[in-house]
């Protein structure tokens, strides 16, 4: 039975095509609809398309349903289309005609545009959180070893000495600007759609501020239609945030293989972190790293799904947005688990102390050497020269002492103010 039930059955094939995965995936929105539907037939009643009773019944009923969804024993029947239809549904065998009020003055066109908003919203903050925790272990990982020296590299060749508390510290302060892009998908699903129905309004008097209020949005989207355009902006805002953190991570996951190769030896996992070959009875590999790399680089391209899926739909309602569901919701799940992985796996990454006492990093030291010249008179140019003579001429000796003290440098993390700067943006979650 459909909500659209005009006297006829659909075809199954049809049914089954246009339907897709959302009876799976709408469980997730349950709670979020029926959040929807209670700020919304508390506001019918105060413009008189509910009685006092009527609202109290209903809240009673969406109440058991809140329930049976927190215990697990809410499903999409067979047949039912959708979350929306499946909780009308059950209100009105519930509770017999008034259940059939409930859909007054809306459509499931802005009800999927509120629980979407709902869910995205909390699932963004979430996602801060584990952002957060990332930032937090990395900061700390930047302080314990911000005296232990590492290469640098510019073209993938030796460059000047860098350390770990530069690195870790470097993707703890990336991951700031990560979270302001966040931040803006967050602040873009905070906004209330309900009342713009089927996109274009509705006669009755809906009080959309209330409701706003209610649900606890930071402002309505005011105009009809361009709430109905939020769906498509919406998922772009938070695909371009899932692409900003996972190409950090992922550029940190491939910077962990690399320097977990015995050729860099400058990082190791505890044997039960790695994984092992079925021919090469040596191997201890990083896997947890590549998998993170490949999902990260995975997630990069739901910005061209959702891209690809809206571009150049016209404006209002088309069936096309459902499927924008398939690509969100799992991406947002493997985000999730990427943080976690990484929040736990990162504090167990082994540090070599030793990596520059090796020869083949002597020339990290050659400007060490050129700016100490300057300072004590020589012209740069000069002082470049020469140093670079004595490497031509295989001469060069480092002096290995490094003495960095401007801001944000080996010797000066200012990994106090990156903190600040942190919470700064994370408070916009608040
Ligand atoms: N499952 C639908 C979606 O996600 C809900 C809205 C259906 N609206 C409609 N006019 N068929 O888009």
């Amino acid at each position: 039975m459909k909500l659209w039930d005009k006297g006829f059955e659909p075809n199954k094939l049809v049914e089954q095509f246009t339907v897709g995965q959302d009876r799976a995936l709408d469980l997730a929105l349950a709670p979020y609809d029926v959040e929807g539907s209670m700020a919304h037939i508390r506001m019918l009643k105060t413009i008189g398309l509910l009685t006092e009773d009527e609202l109290c019944i209903l809240l009673d009923g969406l109440k058991q349903i809140q329930k049976e969804i927190a215990d697990g024993r809410f499903e999409i029947e067979e047949g039912i289309e959708d979350v929306h239809s499946e909780v009308e549904k059950l209100l009105t065998e519930r509770l017999g005609s008034v259940g059939k009020k409930i859909h007054a003055g809306r459509s499931r066109n802005d009800q999927v545009l509120v629980d979407l908003k709902l869910f995205y919203r909390q699932r963004l903050k979430d996602m801060a959180e584990g952002i957060k925790n990332v930032f937090d272990t990395l900061l700390s990982l930047s302080e314990q070893h911000k005296d232990v020296l590492m290469p640098g590299y510019t073209h993938m060749q030796v460059a000047m000495p860098s350390s770990f508390g530069l690195w870790f510290g470097a993707y703890a302060e990336t991951l700031v600007d990560d979270l302001r892009i966040v931040a803006a998908a967050y602040e873009t699903a905070n906004q209330n759609p309900l009342g713009s129905a089927a996109g274009y309004g509705s006669s009755f008097p809906l009080n959309r501020k209330m409701t706003t209020l209610w649900l606890q949005f930071h402002t309505l989207h005011y105009n009809v239609c361009a709430a109905q355009m939020g769906r498509g902006k919406t998922e772009r805002a938070l695909a371009y945030a899932l692409n900003a953190v996972a190409s950090t991570i992922g550029k940190l996951a491939m910077d962990v293989c690399l320097f977990m190769s015995q050729n860099f030896g400058f990082v190791s996992l505890p044997d039960e972190f790695t994984t092992g070959s079925s021919i090469m009875p040596h191997k201890k590999n990083p896997d947890v790293f590549e998998v993170m790399r490949s999902k990260c680089n995975r997630l990069q391209s739901l910005v061209s799904e959702v891209s690809l899926m809206t571009t150049n739909l016209p404006m209002g309602y088309q069936r096309d947005l459902q499927l924008l569901k398939d690509a969100t919701f799992p991406a947002l799940e493997e985000m999730d688990e990427v943080l976690r992985m990484l929040h736990f796996i990162l504090p167990h990454l082994r540090v070599n102390r030793h990596i520059l006492d090796d020869k083949r990093y002597d020339y990290l030291f050659t400007v060490e050497d050129v700016n100490r010249r300057v300072l004590s008179g020589e012209p740069f140019r000069e002082a470049y020269r020469a140093v670079g003579m004595q490497v031509q001429r295989g001469e060069y000796q480092p002096n290995k002492s490094v003495c960095h003290t401007h801001e944000g440098s080996i010797g000066n993390l200012c990994n106090e103010q990156i903190r600040l700067k942190m919470e700064n943006v994370f408070q916009r979650f608040a």
